[in-house]
Parts: C-alpha cells; sequence; structure tokens
C-alpha cells in the first residue's frame, strides 16, 4: 500500500495515533522503558536457540519494543509489518540488509472497508465481515507486538461518531476483530504481547476504574509474563487521571472469546 494522502489508515487517523507514540514515548520514557524492555526480552527468550531461520514482527511501529539490531543478528530475515514505517526508523535500519519493511493492513482490508464505509455513509455495525489477513510472508516465527487492542480500538473509535450503535455492539466487534487475529496467529509459532486491562487513577494515584481492553481470554498458555505499563502519569490520556495497563506475553497458545 502506497502512503497517499487518500490512505484510509490516514484518514482514519491510524497515522496520527503512531505519531502519538512517540510523543507520549518522549513524555513518559522512564515509566515505559520498563514495558518496552519486557517486551524486547520476551521477544528473545522466546526465541533464543530456538533454530528459526526468519521472525516478522505485526505492529512494529517505531521499533520502542523491538530488539532490530539483535533480530537482525540472530534471524536470517526478519520481516517488519505495520501500516505506516515512520522514516527515521526505516532510516536506522539502512545497514541491517536482512530486514524487511511491509506495509500491510494487520486486520485484512477492514481499514480501507472502514474508510469506504464512512465516505458512503452507510455504516450498519453488526454487517460487517472481519475479511482473512493473508499477506504475510512465509516466516518460521509471528510476534503480535503490543497491537492486539489497537487493532480494533482506532477502527471502533474512528466510526463512534458516525454511527449509532449499542455499546455492546462496538464490543462484539471489537471481539470478533481480536479473535480473527488471535484465530490467524495460530497457524504459526507466535507470540502476542498485548494490554488487556486498563486502570484509571486520580492524579494521586488512588483507583477509580478499570475496563477490559480485551475480549478473548488464552487457554493454555505458554511462557506467560505479566508486568504493569504506566502508561501516562500526566494526565494527557484522561485529563487529570494516571493510566495504566496491565499486560501480558504469552506463547503458541488457544483463545477463546470471555
Ligand atoms: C501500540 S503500537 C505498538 C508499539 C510499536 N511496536 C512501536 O514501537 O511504536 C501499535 C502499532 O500497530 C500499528 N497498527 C495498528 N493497527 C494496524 C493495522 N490494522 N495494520 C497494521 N499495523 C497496525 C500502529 O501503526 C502502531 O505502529
Amino acid at each position: 500500500m502506497l502512503f497517499l494522502k487518500s490512505n484510509p489508515a490516514k484518514k482514519l487517523g491510524l497515522i496520527d495515533d503512531q505519531k502519538g507514540i512517540i510523543k507520549r514515548y518522549q513524555r513518559e520514557k522512564t515509566n515505559w522503558d520498563k514495558h518496552l524492555n519486557h517486551s524486547k526480552q520476551y521477544i528473545l527468550d522466546t526465541t533464543y536457540q530456538k533454530k528459526y531461520k526468519s521472525i516478522t514482527i505485526l505492529g512494529s511501529g517505531w521499533h520502542l519494543d523491538v530488539p532490530i539490531a539483535q533480530l537482525a543478528a540472530d534471524f536470517e530475515k526478519v520481516y517488519l509489518i505495520d501500516i505506516y514505517h515512520p522514516q527515521q526508523v526505516r532510516y536506522n535500519c539502512r545497514n541491517l540488509q536482512n530486514v524487511s519493511f511491509l506495509t500491510q493492513d494487520i486486520t485484512g482490508g477492514l481499514i480501507e472497508c472502514f474508510a469506504k464505509k464512512i465516505k458512503e455513509k452507510s455504516f450498519v455495525l453488526n454487517e460487517v465481515q472481519i475479511p482473512a489477513y493473508s499477506e504475510i510472508p512465509q516466516t518460521d516465527y509471528v510476534v503480535s507486538l503490543n497491537l492486539l487492542s489497537q487493532l480494533d480500538i482506532l477502527l471502533v473509535d474512528s466510526i463512534k461518531h458516525k454511527c449509532t450503535a449499542l455499546e455492546a455492539e462496538y464490543v462484539t466487534l471489537r471481539k470478533k476483530i481480536q479473535l480473527a487475529h488471535l484465530t490467524f496467529l495460530q497457524k504459526f509459532n507466535y507470540s502476542a504481547i498485548f494490554d488487556f486491562k486498563e486502570y484509571v487513577f486520580d492524579s494521586n494515584h488512588n483507583y477509580e476504574s478499570e475496563c477490559d481492553t480485551v475480549f478473548v481470554s488464552p487457554k493454555d498458555v505458554h511462557n506467560q509474563k505479566d508486568w504493569i505499563w504506566k502508561f501516562d502519569s500526566q494526565g494527557y490520556y484522561y485529563e487529570n487521571k494516571i493510566v495504566e495497563f496491565a499486560v501480558k506475553a504469552v506463547s503458541n497458545f488457544e483463545f477463546s472469546p470471555t
């Protein structure tokens, strides 16, 4: 997919959201680094001495959580997949001959479908079909990297003010998108690192509320690790609130709806 002005991902705000990630990281560096290092270490630990030749990272973005130099050294081929690869990231990898950037919609085309429906003003939520994502190159190991909740929430946010649906209908759609992604992953040796709960505190860190960000639950998990990601300590994401996410990392597991 070319990055044109008419790019549906740009229209739906996904590129701006990606820019927001680096700005938030710059504000919250110390807090985020713990989460990012856990993510990097998990990828390295789960692939260590497994003799995989190729690896694909889904949601590589700014490489904040991608141990790119180590992966390029350990694997014959590294594929990085995202809806957009920032120029700076491409530049940083210019000497890594075995690293390829692929620009793809990991939902298999939902971004374009949503952009079209919004333009045509023809949004009926429960008619949305989830396409199969099949463009991924032949690969020995796949990592879904801090991506799962992003696949659905960014799309849902882009339509919320344009269609009158109940909250439960949005959740049903989100669950369908997440299940499609996890079902896809099960064709591979894989890991998934994802936030699954959002916690909101007041500015004194008194607990206020929590909500699920993922609507599927793993069974038969391997190598599970859990940690807290201190996402926003300065009240930018929700005004004057502290926001944290519970994050899970798991490998080669099955999923079922919650
Ligand atoms: C929360 S970020 C993960 C952090 C990222 N690894 C980084 O270091 O910036 C999620 C990434 O998934 C990408 N993304 C979201 N939805 C996508 C989709 N449908 N297809 C491809 N990439 C997507 C975003 O562009 C973003 O770079």
